[in-house]
């Protein structure tokens, strides 16, 4: 019989650093535990937090908070060109992108310092800097919350797309990910460096992966937030994706809008530009705030509630589609 503890402040198991209690709570260390959990808590409603990092809690949970915590990263096959390295769901993403460097395997770089878990990694297809988690993503093993067993997804199976898979979509709340694969390279190393700011950075520096992600880390450390110093679960929005129509419209009232055309002849616009040009850039409303450096990211400077952040949200989304006729979806899942 596994022994969930009752009544658990939730504050530092989400990045945001609010306040709210779950009526259950139990932090798995083997994935073998997750058949007695589920059996044990028949009926109950279970939340699995990865590292916390992408959610909004806006009130109390009734039900059992599962964090997850497994640990381990292990080769489990290479060959001259490549490794094939297994991850522990539990594992810090950037605690894994720090061992990749130290291995000399390429790939996951550019994803340096990106908070939360490795398990999360693919529900959102986490991406930064000219790189999205589905290029290093070779297979993960889920367990179905149906029938209690265990699945494995290929990477062509995720449908991975701009921040989202099929976890965010079809298979939303049915599965938990217990561990993922990915296919590394080994030197050399195929960079990506289109990135104007990190371009900057490596000028007259040795080009490596190592090199690649200082470059990403003093970039991410100069306009974003540290959870550990302001609450936040970084962008807070999706980069609006528009219609052709839709953007030329806006391009003739606004021409220095940035802007990134996709193959398919939509235009993907930062929502960061948006929230800053309706003037929201830096605000503070209590303790609810949109960071000063990054208006994509929404901050709790220290005791917001999470309904505060909220309509901080919304104020900026009722104005967004005022402005711009754009409705802004939040990349944060909000519970
Ligand atoms: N911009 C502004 N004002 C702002 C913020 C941005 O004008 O306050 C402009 C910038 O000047 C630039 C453009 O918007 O021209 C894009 O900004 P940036 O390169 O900082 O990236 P982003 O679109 O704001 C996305 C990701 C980030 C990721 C960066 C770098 C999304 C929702 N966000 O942000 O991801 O780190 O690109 O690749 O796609 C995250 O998901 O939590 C995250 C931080």
């Amino acid at each position: 019989m596994l022994i969930l503890e009752e009544n658990i402040s939730l504050k530092k198991y989400n990045s945001f650093g609010i306040q709210a209690f779950s009526k259950k709570f139990f932090s798995l260390t083997e994935t073998s535990q997750l058949k007695e959990v589920f059996e044990q808590s028949q009926g109950e409603s279970i939340r699995v937090h990865g590292g916390g990092s992408n959610m909004l809690l806006t009130k109390d949970f009734e039900g059992l908070t599962l964090v997850i915590a497994t640990k381990g990263i292990s080769i489990i096959n290479e060959n001259d060109a490549s490794a094939l390295v297994e991850v522990q769901a539990g594992e810090n993403w950037h605690e894994f992108v720090l061992w990749c460097l130290k291995q000399n395997l390429g790939g996951v770089e550019n994803l340096a310092l990106i908070p939360g878990s490795v398990g999360a990694s693919p529900i959102q297809n986490i991406g930064a800097y000219g790189v999205e988690l589905k290029s290093v993503f070779h297979s993960c093993e889920v367990f179905e919350i149906e029938n209690h067993c265990f699945k494995t997804f290929l990477n062509k199976e995720c449908l991975f797309g701009y921040r989202d898979s099929i976890f965010k979509n079809k298979r939303k709340g049915m599965d938990i990910i217990t561990s993922v694969r990915f296919k590394l390279q080994k030197a050399p190393h195929n960079l990506h460096v289109e990135y104007g700011d990190i371009q900057k950075y490596l000028e007259g520096k040795k080009h490596s992966i190592q090199e690649v992600a200082k470059a990403v880390i003093s970039i991410r450390k100069s306009k974003l937030p540290d959870p550990k110093e302001i609450g936040n679960s970084g962008s807070f929005f999706k980069n609006p994706i528009l219609k052709k129509e839709h953007f030329e419209r806006l391009f003739q009232k606004y021409s220095d809008l940035p802007h990134y055309p996709n193959p398919d002849g939509t235009i993907k616009v930062p929502a960061g530009w948006l929230i800053e040009k309706m003037g929201f850039k830096g605000i503070r409303e209590g303790d609810a705030g949109v960071h000063t450096k990054q208006a994509l990211v929404l901050v709790n400077y220290a005791n917001a509630t999470g309904m505060e952040i909220l309509a901080l949200a919304e104020k900026i989304q009722k104005m967004a589609k005022k402005e711009f006729d754009i409705s802004l979806e939040t990349e944060v899942n909000i519970l």
